[in-house]
């Protein structure tokens, strides 16, 4: 079959063990030339894995892998990037410090830095990053861009050299509509020269409108190819998970109570809100929704003392709050969950019951060096982790093994380890297969039948309109519109984005 004209890569019998798990068993795949193949499956189900074989970071245990007509034995990954395959992985491979240009061109010819050459890396850069219609400055070290343009610099990576099989591992997590559909042009334009792309996504949406075909994986091993117009998203659902899923998002029984949290115009010193006014009762959930950089991030964790602040007041329990830190926030009952599960959340080294419980060590519950406590924390974070159903269900191991799904599943678990009214939920559910995304959803009505208030900051507009009982809309720093009732839908916030800027509309 290999050598037959179309076929790009051809696995056979792909098998990767790591200690404990079997994460790829037996698996073929087959991707053709000019094909996005769609590669589909639960938290944990071995994507990812498939993916690092594919480009040369594992080296499977069993299998054969015929790129272009020829078997490829002991594939590295600078090999496997001479060959034209390019990976966009899930967890970034940046250099903070550096440039996003530098980080580029990282370990490239070109990156020998005399003036010329220098140069000469910024024009490619800038006209890769504006052939991607990406809002990029190239000369911004990286480690002070959001997730969202970090995912674009490795994108913009991934496409330097001459590609031939490019891999997208969930590239959308972080982009919004607009960034999206510049990335699908994009894929259009590589599909058409011949390129074959593999690409990760839990989100039906977007798989329908991208893909040829998808495999479906579970459980390391392969369910079934399918051709994308020949399978409903029901049908999808059930392969993945394999079991019926009716429902996407929970109903939601909001019954707002008292005001926990009042924000008043919030100004912070990088300008990134603007007089921003808010508040999240007890019993609701308040969406925030907006494009990537319009500063929804930035006012939950200026909320919870991660952002200077420069004016404005905060009010928890109708006190006002003094001094913003984090641990001072938690103590008073606020959760921050960010968006950026590595950077800013998990420990990868230490085990899931540390970074559980790291949030609850001062609680007498979880006081350190006492035997006792200790089987008490292991019971806590089994009974959270178990809530959470985390895979595989043990907490001993480091995070650093587990997939990106259930590493996010650990950042949540950390708010349940103790006693929170208000919950601060940014991006909750980026990486998080269809059937985990609803255990989110039923643990935020848990949350609020206990009387908690969830604010719920999320580009994926599906998500903050299902579930939120009013919505606030912030655009270009400032709170543009609050939305409640018949009122929340998606004509409604897509008019707030573009009712001052017509022409960006159509960029
Ligand atoms: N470096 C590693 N060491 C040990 N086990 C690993 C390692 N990487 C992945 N695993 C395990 O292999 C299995 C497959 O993980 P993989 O990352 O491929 O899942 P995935 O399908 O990409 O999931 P997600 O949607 O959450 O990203 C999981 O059980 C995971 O815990
Ligand atoms: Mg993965």
């Amino acid at each position: 079959m290999s050598e037959q004209a179309g076929t790009l890569l051809e696995l056979t019998g792909i098998t990767k063990r790591f200690p404990g798990v079997l994460a790829l068993d037996d698996v073929d795949f087959e991707l053709r030339h000019g094909e996005v193949h769609v590669l589909f499956g639960e938290n944990g189900a071995g994507k990812s894995t498939l993916i690092n074989v594919i480009s040369g970071t594992f080296a499977q245990d069993k299998g054969r892998f015929v790129f272009r007509g020829e078997e490829v034995r002991h594939l590295t990954p600078h090999k496997a990037r001479v060959m034209g395959i390019s990976p966009v992985f899930q967890e970034f491979s940046l250099v903070p410090d550096m440039t996003v240009d530098e980080n580029l061109f990282l370990g490239r010819e070109r990156a020998r830095f005399t003036l010329l050459n220098k140069r000469a890396m910024r024009a490619t850069a800038r006209q890769i990053i504006a052939e991607l219609g990406f809002d990029l400055d190239p000369t911004r070290k990286v480690g002070t861009l959001s997730r969202a343009h970090q995912q674009m610099v490795e994108i913009a990576k991934a496409l330097l050299t001459d590609v031939k099989l490019l891999i997208l591992d969930e590239p959308t997590a972080s982009l919004t509509e607009a960034e999206t559909t510049k990335l699908f042009a994009l894929i259009d334009k590589l599909r058409a020269q011949g390129v074959g792309i593999i690409y990760v996504s839990h989100r039906m949406g977007e798989i329908k409108q991208v893909a040829d075909r998808i495999t479906v994986l579970r459980d390391g091993r392969k369910i079934a190819t399918v051709a994308a117009d020949s399978v409903s998203d029901t049908e999808l659902v059930e392969l993945m998970a394999g079991r019926k899923i009716d429902v996407l998002f929970p109903r939601i029984d909001h019954r707002p109570g008292e005001r926990l949290l009042d924000v008043r115009d919030l100004t912070l010193v990088s300008g990134a809100v603007r007089e921003v006014s808010f508040h999240a009762r007890a019993g609701e959930i308040t969406g925030i929704a907006g494009l990537v950089g319009c500063g929804k991030s930035e006012l939950v964790r200026a909320v919870f003392g991660l952002e200077p602040i420069a004016g404005g007041s905060v009010s928890l329990f109708d006190k006002e709050v003094s001094s913003f830190d984090p641990l001072a926030m938690l103590r008073a009952g606020v959760c921050y969950f960010p968006s950026d599960r590595v950077a800013e959340g998990l420990a990868l080294a230490r085990p899931i019951r540390e970074n559980v419980s790291m949030a609850a060590l001062d609680l007498p519950g979880f006081a350190r060096g006492q035997v006792l406590r200790r089987t008490e924390e292991r019971r806590a974070v089994q009974e959270i982790a178990d809530r959470l159903k985390l895979r595989p269900a043990q907490i001993e191991p480091a995070v650093g093994r587990l997939s990106g799904g259930n590493r996010q599943k650990v950042v949540l678990g950390r708010g349940l380890s103790r006693d929170i009214r208000v919950f601060l939920f940014d991006e909750p559910t980026v990486g998080i297969d269809v059937g985990a995304k609803l255990e989110v959803y039923e643990l935020m009505k848990v949350l609020l039948d206990l009387g908690a208030a969830i604010v719920l900051v999320s580009s994926e507009l599906p998500e903050v309109l299902n579930l939120s009982n009013r919505v606030y809309v912030m655009h270009r720093s400032r709170m543009v519109a609050e939305l409640t009732g018949a009122d929340i839908n998606e004509p409604a916030v897509l008019a707030c984005f573009f009712r001052e800027e017509p022409a960006a509309a159509a960029a």
